[in-house]
């Protein structure tokens, strides 16, 4: 059972914590690698997801995974609902929370408006992506994946690589990783590198080569094309030349390092595409690992109610 009423980031989450989470994903997709998809931990439950921003993956599996438990499901994307005509994050939370709903999942352009909402409502809240803040079920369906193939993080070398100016995937992976002794190194052009990560704990490199010299794992994170626009890079082409991990960056990992990237990639930018699609290549597992480790939230989230 989590100590907390909600999953907010992985800041706040203890290393017990994570590792619960972990160990009911890692159960979960054993069962859905058997195919099974029909379980009755959420059963009379209702979820909703609350998307103020696009999303494919994360929006999808938080939905197929509350399904899969057996949730009354209900998906809100902003763009369509009364937000359109003005209302504010907090009333919709509480009419939400009037209709009896058990688990609100959001994902926000704001950091901080999941736990706005969640200060505000009696239903868990589960943030599902705010802003440059955090993404903890990412974070986590990341671990997992790499706990599948090590069995642990613990001493294991992870290097990340991209935006990490505007990357919240990139602190909760820090928070997540460092809590469970995992070694982090981070690349990205100056421009798009923030200042403090040492002080969350990664080590951060001069050049793509330093941060990935003996890594057991490359992630690549996502260039937000809307940000070419504001000067960070010259072009995708030479953000690929001169940042983007290829095989001759790879050769400094170590022999078959993972390669994993959150998506949507952007082909031939962050990652080449013989990566993309090569044996090495971990991104649809994450894929598959996003829905069990959403299921072990929402069951772990609820399970003192049932
Ligand atoms: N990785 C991720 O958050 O993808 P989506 O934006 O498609 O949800």
């Amino acid at each position: 059972m989590l100590k907390h009423k909600d999953v907010l980031g992985l800041r706040a989450l203890d290393a017990e914590e994570i590792g619960e989470i972990l160990e009911v994903g890692l159960n979960m997709k054993r069962l859905l690698r058997r195919n099974i998809k029909k379980l009755p931990h959420l059963m009379g439950k209702s979820v909703i997801t609350l998307f103020y921003e696009n999303s494919t993956r994360t929006r999808c599996s938080f939905e197929l995974a509350a399904k899969y438990m057996g949730a009354h499901v209900v998906g809100i994307v902003a763009e369509s609902s009364s937000v359109r005509k003005g209302e504010t994050l907090i009333d919709t939370g509480k009419t939400l929370d009037a209709m009896r709903s058990d688990v609100m999942v959001i994902r926000h352009p704001v950091g901080g408006a999941p736990e706005l909402l969640a200060k505000t409502v009696k239903a868990h809240v589960v943030n599902a992506g705010d802003g440059m803040n955090e993404h903890p079920s990412q974070a986590l369906l990341d671990i997992l994946t790499m706990i599948e193939a090590f069995g642990s993080v613990e001493g294991k070398k992870v290097a990340i690589l991209g935006d990490l100016s505007h990357s919240r995937v990139a602190k909760s992976n820090l928070f997540g990783l460092t809590k469970l002794g995992a070694e982090v190194s981070v690349f990205a052009p100056s421009t798009l590198l923030p200042a403090g990560l040492d002080r969350m704990g990664a080590k951060v490199c001069r050049s793509r080569e330093e941060a990935v010299e003996g890594a057991d794992v490359v992630m690549g994170l996502r260039i937000q094309l809307e940000r070419q626009h504001a000067g960070n890079f010259p072009s995708l082409g030479e953000y690929a030349k001169f940042y983007g991990v290829n095989d001759e960056v790879m050769k400094y990992a170590k022999k078959g390092a993972l390669v994993m990237h959150p998506g949507p990639v952007n082909r031939g930018v962050e990652l080449t595409s013989a990566l993309i699609d090569g044996d090495t290549s971990r991104i649809e597992e994450q894929v598959l690992s996003g829905i069990a480790v959403r299921m072990a939230i929402l069951f772990l989230l609820t399970k003192e109610e049932i």
